[in-house]
């Protein structure tokens, strides 16, 4: 196995001076390619700050982060936003989706930033949201769809361009059991067809789906549960 992710001594400082949060403190963790991972920790502990720098979303202050072995840190903004349209798929608590847009229109987003031609984008948004099983929702916009069949149209968008990883920072927070079940069948059919998963929760349910669990403690990797 190689690894996808490889992260040494990770640290991010928000603000400076008195008021400074120091949310990861020299952070270490390697991921390796077709993995699930859940990350687990207390609220503040530094979770969603690691998955927004794995996921391009931003920086870090110091450290080193290779992603499929390539060190991120030398790259500008522009770089890691064309690095993440090709490699990432990421998914929020709180979906993210454009609201005055066709489920179809969002999926397509990342097509669209692709330089990916129409003929082509609506028919690979299309086959996304089969996959999630919302075929028959395709011009609905978000706010005529439960939370469930929105995560859905995110995770739709998240995998529509065909990502070797996918981050998701607590997919199933905002959802009720069922559609929560939904979701993590449909994270579990990605990472069985070979895409890395790394997931964050704070539910034993939700991470006994992943191969490892590493808990965060105060920006750091604490234990390494299996
Ligand atoms: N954009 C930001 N600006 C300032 N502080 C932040 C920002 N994002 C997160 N923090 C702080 O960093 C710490 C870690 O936050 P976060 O990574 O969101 O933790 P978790 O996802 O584990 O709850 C917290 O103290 C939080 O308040
Ligand atoms: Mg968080």
């Amino acid at each position: 196995m190689s690894p996808v992710i490889e992260v040494r001594d990770l640290r991010k400082t928000y603000g400076a001076g008195d008021t400074a949060v120091h949310a990861l403190r020299g952070l270490d963790l390697t991921v390796e390619k077709g993995e699930y991972l859940a990350i687990m920790g207390a609220s503040g502990s530094g979770k969603s700050t690691l998955l927004n720098i794995l996921g391009c979303l931003d920086v870090a202050s110091s450290g080193q982060y290779l992603l499929d072995g390539i060190d991120t840190g030398e790259f500008d903004e522009e770089q890691l936003s064309l690095l993440r349209n090709r490699k990432i798929g990421f998914v929020f608590q709180s979906f993210n989706l454009v609201p005055r847009t066709t489920a179809l229109a969002n999926v397509e987003l990342p097509l669209v930033y692709a330089g990916v031609r129409r003929a082509q984008r609506r028919e690979r948004a299309l086959a996304a949201l089969d996959l999630v099983g919302l075929k028959d929702r395709v011009h609905h916009r978000p706010n005529e769809l439960s939370g469930g069949q929105q995560q859905r149209v995110a995770i739709a968008r998240a995998l529509v361009t065909s990502p070797a990883i996918v981050l998701a920072d607590e997919p199933t927070g905002n959802l009720d059991t069922e559609s929560s079940r939904d979701v993590l069948g449909i994270l579990d059919r990605l990472n069985a067809s070979g895409r890395t998963v790394v997931l964050i929760t704070h539910e034993d349910e939700v991470a006994a789906h992943a191969m490892r669990t590493v808990r965060v403690v105060d920006g750091r990797v604490a234990g390494v549960l299996v």
